[in-house]
């Protein structure tokens, strides 16, 4: 796969309740201007059927990746083989398509790794011809393991300006072994927009780690501090890309604008990973 470095994250039109017709529209218009990655999951309330709605006939001029795992909704792991095969053929249906370009277990712990069949399930999806390549999505010592035990094709895992645990702990090991990186949360939700601690559990941790960082940029102008944000995920050697997510037809193009000036320079990069090195704490795990 030769992966768009600014790709769809599709978790927000699902769970935020975008109507069909701004979906169609958002990733048409993205789908113009280049975007060729479209990430999403089977427990992202409606996003898969949006998806596959709004592709209709352009549906080859994308690589569609969504997840397995949390088929009854989010926190409801079921992660037995017959499951995980059940949840990807409604997958192919939702997605109106005949194949998925990957398959991602969806965070599933190290113990479930560990044991292998859930694996298993996903090997036997690429045999069936149901998915080309497959991957996990998640983080920490699970995400480690997934790379190490040389069975994924890819790795989906948060790196941001405000979880940079993956930097040293799996992305290079992942680029070792020429695996797919995808980089999930990737402006970190942009948390620092919020003016007081947001009530939505899911921002916290962010938020509060963007506090402590307190990076000077992000003081700057809105499109600027995005960039630099969206910059600095992607200049992290061995990601390929950055699926951000966005209700908002206008932001792929938006962002893409934004990645016109390339890679962050050494030396800007460098400051973010030395304030990060300074302020995080031990307990500032890869957030899921
Ligand atoms: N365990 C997992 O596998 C897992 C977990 C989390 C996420 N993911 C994947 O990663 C994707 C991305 O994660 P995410 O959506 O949580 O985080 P994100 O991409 O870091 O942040 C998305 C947020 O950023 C905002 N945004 C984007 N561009 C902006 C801009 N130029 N200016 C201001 N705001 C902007 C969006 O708001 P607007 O709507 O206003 O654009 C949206 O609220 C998900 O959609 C999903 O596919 C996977």
């Amino acid at each position: 796969m030769v992966a768009s470095i600014l790709g769809f994250g599709g978790s927000e039109i699902g769970y935020q309740q975008v109507g069909a017709r701004t979906v169609a529209r958002l990733l048409g218009t993205a789908l113009d201007a280049g975007l060729n990655v479209i990430d999403t999951a089977e427990c992202y309330d409606d996003s898969e059927v949006l998806i596959g709605r709004a592709l209709g006939a352009r549906r080859r001029e994308c690589y569609l990746f969504t997840k397995c795992g949390h088929s009854r909704g989010w926190g409801r792991g079921e992660w037995r083989p017959a499951a995980l095969l059940a949840s990807i053929e409604r997958s192919l249906r939702r997605l109106e398509t005949d194949y998925l370009d990957l398959i991602q277990l969806h965070s599933c712990s190290l113990a479930e790794l560990r044991r292998g069949d859930a694996i298993a399930a996903l090997e036997e999806a690429r045999t069936r011809g149901w998915a080309r390549y497959i991957g996990y999505s998640g983080d920490g010592e699970a995400a480690r393991y997934a790379v190490e035990c040389g069975r994924f094709d890819t790795l989906q895992t948060s790196v941001s300006l405000a979880d940079q645990e993956a930097i040293e702990l799996t992305v290079p090991r992942a680029r070792a072994r020429r695996m797919g990186v995808i980089a999930k949360r990737p402006l970190a939700n942009v948390a620092w927009r919020h003016a007081r601690k947001p009530a939505e559990p899911y921002y916290q941790d962010y938020w509060t780690r963007l506090r402590a960082l307190d990076y000077p940029f992000l003081r700057g102008a809105p499109d600027a501090a995005v960039a630099t944000a969206l910059r600095f995920t992607l200049s992290v050697p061995g990601v390929h890309t950055a699926i951000v997510g966005t209700t908002k037809p206008e932001r792929w193009q938006q962002n893409a604008t934004l990645l016109g000036a390339g890679a962050l320079p050494a030396r800007e990069f460098e400051r973010i990973r030395a304030r990060w090195r300074e302020v995080a704490e031990t307990s500032w795990a890869g957030q899921v």
